[in-house]
């Protein structure tokens, strides 16, 4: 990095804090949001079959087929930024001949998927790695699960991604947030004709980060930000070291093959992973949602909801639930203030939507909001646009 390249990486992250303490304060909780309009709503998401039944090569086909292009002006956005850290290009090349080695060490079915999504896109192998491995390393979420006074569970989430991924003075927004609205998908997986899970996806990544197994659990995930973090495990992993799951594989397998809340839970407590991470799970009956706070190779805690303390919602940003959120990055409180205030009465999607939907907790960074309800299999998800005054994350 030259000097020229230092001072304008200083500046941004001086204009960008700037901002953030301009526009990071807290507003009132918002209300009437739902059903969602208005300057904050950007724009449905469009539903894709994906059929486990056929070959994992040719079943993301249909949705590569319609985001080709996005997928493409994504890809470029990523190059463009490497290009600007490692100005000589030489990060690609590392990318297109180092990282295609990687596939045959990925778990079936996800290697293949992998290849097969670079094949109908013409993205080159390495990139479609790059592409999915990037969501493990980038996002700051929120998640909450919530019983309503009759049992029922709602899972609501913001999916906040791109931070330090070039901000854009002029309108005050960052470059790959921008790029990943239009890959946002939502996707039936279906096995003999029926629906086992449905998420809300990336096209082109094959993990998950947001989904609902009808009648038996929801799922999400969010990033942990630890020393031993990311970095960490997938260097370990590029070097050789595999005993270690992709956090998204994980989810995905979870939501694919797990039986129940218990085996879910069970699975994403013991599972050797990469890197740390939060997963939000809520279940099918009263007394089932929890956040586990995982390291890589075990969970430190295991936070339940607890009606008779009180507590009818778990609620997780990016931070152990036990310590106090970094001072700059308090989305927690603001969201914790507006469901206190909502009461478990009252709670419902168009709540929900309502606390996911003020600022800080929808921010600069917010791709898309999605509620689940387990009982019904309900899962909806909007694009999220934050106008100014807003905080950049
Ligand atoms: C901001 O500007 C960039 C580049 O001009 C554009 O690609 C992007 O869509 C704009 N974002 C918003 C939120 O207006
Ligand atoms: C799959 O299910 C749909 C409705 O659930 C039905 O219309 C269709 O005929 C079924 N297809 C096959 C191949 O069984
Ligand atoms: C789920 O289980 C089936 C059957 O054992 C297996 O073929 C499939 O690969 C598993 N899915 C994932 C994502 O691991
Ligand atoms: C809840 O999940 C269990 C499996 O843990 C299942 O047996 C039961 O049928 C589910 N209940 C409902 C109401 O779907
Ligand atoms: C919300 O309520 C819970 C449970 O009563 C309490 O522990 C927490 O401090 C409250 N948080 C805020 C921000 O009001
Ligand atoms: C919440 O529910 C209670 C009782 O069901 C009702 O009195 C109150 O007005 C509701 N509050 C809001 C903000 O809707």
């Amino acid at each position: 990095m030259n000097s020229s390249r230092l001072c304008c990486a200083i500046w941004t992250l001086f204009t960008v804090l700037l901002t953030g303490c301009l526009y990071g304060q807290t507003e009132e909780c918002k209300t009437s949001m739902y059903p969602p309009k208005g300057p904050t709503f950007k724009g449905s998401v469009q539903w894709y079959t994906v059929n486990l039944d056929e070959p994992p090569v040719t079943r993301w086909d249909g949705v590569i087929k319609d985001k080709k292009n996005e997928l493409v002006a994504m890809i470029q956005a990523i190059k463009v930024l490497a290009n600007s850290l490692v100005p000589s290009g030489k990060l690609i090349d590392l990318v297109d001949n180092g990282l295609p080695l990687m596939l045959g060490s990925m778990p079936y079915p996800f290697n293949e998927e992998i290849q097969g999504i670079s094949t109908a896109s013409g993205v080159p192998l390495g990139e479609v790695i790059l592409f999915n491995i990037f969501y493990e390393v980038f996002t700051v979420c929120t998640s909450v699960v919530a019983e309503d006074t009759h049992g029922n569970l709602y899972h609501g989430r913001n999916l906040d991604f791109g931070l330090l991924m070039g901000w854009n003075h002029k309108n005050h927004s960052w470059a790959l947030t921008d790029k990943l609205k239009p890959l946002a998908v939502n996707i039936d997986f279906k096995r003999n004709n029926v629906t086992v899970f449905k998420s809300t996806n990336f096209a082109g990544y094959v993990g998950i980060l947001t989904g609902v197994r009808p009648k038996l659990f929801t799922l999400t995930m969010n990033e942990r930000f630890n020393f031993d973090g990311g970095y960490v495990g997938i260097l370990e992993w590029i070097l050789g070291n595999r005993d270690g799951m992709w956090m998204g594989f994980l989810t995905r397998s979870v939501l694919e093959n797990a039986t129940s809340y218990e085996d879910a839970k069970k699975q994403l407590t013991h599972t050797k992973l990469l890197a740390p991470a939060y997963f939000i799970l809520g279940g099918n009956q009263t007394g089932q949602g929890c956040v586990i706070t995982r390291t890589r190779v075990n969970a430190l805690d295991v936070w339940e909801i607890e009606l008779k303390l009180g507590r009818w919602y778990v609620l997780e940003t990016n931070y152990d639930h036990w310590e106090k959120p970094f001072i700059l990055d308090d989305r927690r409180t603001p969201a914790m203030r507006c469901m206190n205030k909502t009461t478990q009465n009252n709670i419902s999607f168009k709540t929900l939507y309502d606390v996911l939907s003020t600022k800080p907790v929808l921010n600069k960074l917010t791709t898309y909001t999605t509620l689940m309800e387990v009982s019904t299999g309900k899962l909806e998800t909007f694009l999220r646009e934050c106008p100014d005054p807003c905080s950049p994350w």
